[in-house]
């Protein structure tokens, strides 16, 4: 199984394709029970995306480039696997990049395998650039969950940590829960406790007292879209934290791939945010919390504007989001990212 741990680097897959099926780390099972989900065709990789069997926008991307591959090898009518695939998660802009590279290229296992490589690789880069912004000792407040479960082996916002952590700096982070789904809580928790760094889980209502009373140095989270501007969409609560930090002096960064960069559109305004199922927030578990009459509204993301961000942590480098202009110029020169 080619699930966790390879030597001492500890990198997970959570993703990948064999014998014919696409393999996904079943999330939703996470941290009680280490289960895998086979996909065998493009129903199976559509209903594990929407369903969150794996999430987080690089994961979901590779996810649908593998589950198109899959597709072609099964004979399957591509344009119903491109409709079924694509209409799952609305504002991971991974998953339509996926969808446009694979298309471009023939729906080919190979070209599956690339985009998997390519955007793991990238995804070192960002913790490279990253570690540089870690002090010595630092608390660090993460939202959601960023890490190798969210893209294959590295992680965005977790890269940086894990290459600060092996280099020996003294690390500490606050995981807010993340609810409604508790990734922060299930997902970013248990990989932080696989590598051995410190941490603790906070509720979300907390991070402010945290941040307010000098307890955390730097955030850094990750993204679902990223717009010309630099407003970015990540997961619900991130606008809150982004806002916090920069009341109270705290550098804010999002950790992303080009993969998530959407140059089309000018604003976060322009981002389609996904609603779930009110049953997310009305249950805990298979409880139900709230009265039977309630209902409930359930946004998975919000929208931080560009001018709570200190610095975008891409693999090109460390871009202000008034130099994002540099790093569209940078994308474009890229033969594997540009938008032809
Ligand atoms: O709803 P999810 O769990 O897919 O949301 C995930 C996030 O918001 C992540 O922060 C984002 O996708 C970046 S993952 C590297």
């Amino acid at each position: 199984m080619n699930v966790i741990f390879e030597g001492n680097t500890r990198k997970m897959r959570a993703v990948w394709y064999e014998n014919g099926q696409v393999i996904l780390v079943d999330q939703r099972k996470l941290p009680a029970r280490l289960e895998l989900f086979s996909a065998k065709n493009s129903n199976d990789v559509a209903f594990a995306i929407k369903d969150m069997v794996v999430r987080g926008a690089p994961a979901i991307g590779i996810t649908a480039a593998w589950g198109l591959a899959m597709a072609k090898q099964n004979g399957e009518d591509m344009e119903n696997a491109v409709s079924v695939i694509g209409g799952t998660r609305p504002t991971a802009y991974d998953l339509f990049k996926a969808i446009s590279y694979m298309k471009k290229n023939d729906f080919s296992l190979e070209a599956a395998r690339r985009y998997s490589q390519e955007i793991t690789n990238r995804c070192k880069k960002i913790g490279e650039f990253g570690d540089t912004l870690i002090p010595q000792k630092a608390s660090i407040l993460t939202h959601c969950n960023a890490g190798a479960l969210a893209v294959v082996e590295w992680g965005t916002a977790l890269a940086p940590m894990r290459i600060a952590h092996n280099s020996g700096k003294d690390l500490f982070v606050y995981v807010d829960e993340t609810r409604p789904r508790l990734q922060g809580a299930k997902l970013t928790a248990w990989e932080l406790q696989n590598e051995g760094i410190p941490h603790a889980v906070i509720a979300d209502n907390a991070a402010g007292l945290y941040m307010h009373s000098g307890k955390v140095d730097l955030a850094i989270v990750g993204a679902d879209r990223i717009a010309s501007n630099g407003d970015f969409a990540n997961k619900i609560g991130t606008y809150e934290k982004a806002v916090v930090a920069h009341e109270n002096g705290i550098p804010f960064y999002v950790a992303a791939p080009a993969s998530t960069f959407d140059f089309s559109i000018r604003s976060g305004e322009e981002i389609p945010i996904e609603e779930r199922d009110q049953s997310e927030v009305l249950t805990i578990g298979n409880t139900r919390i709230a009265p039977e009459e309630s209902e409930a509204r359930n946004p998975a993301f919000d929208v931080t504007p560009a001018k709570y961000v200190s610095a975008f942590i891409t693999e090109y480098g460390i871009f202000k989001p008034q130099e994002l202009k540099n790093l569209r110029a940078m994308i474009q020169k890229d033969i594997f990212m540009r938008e032809d």
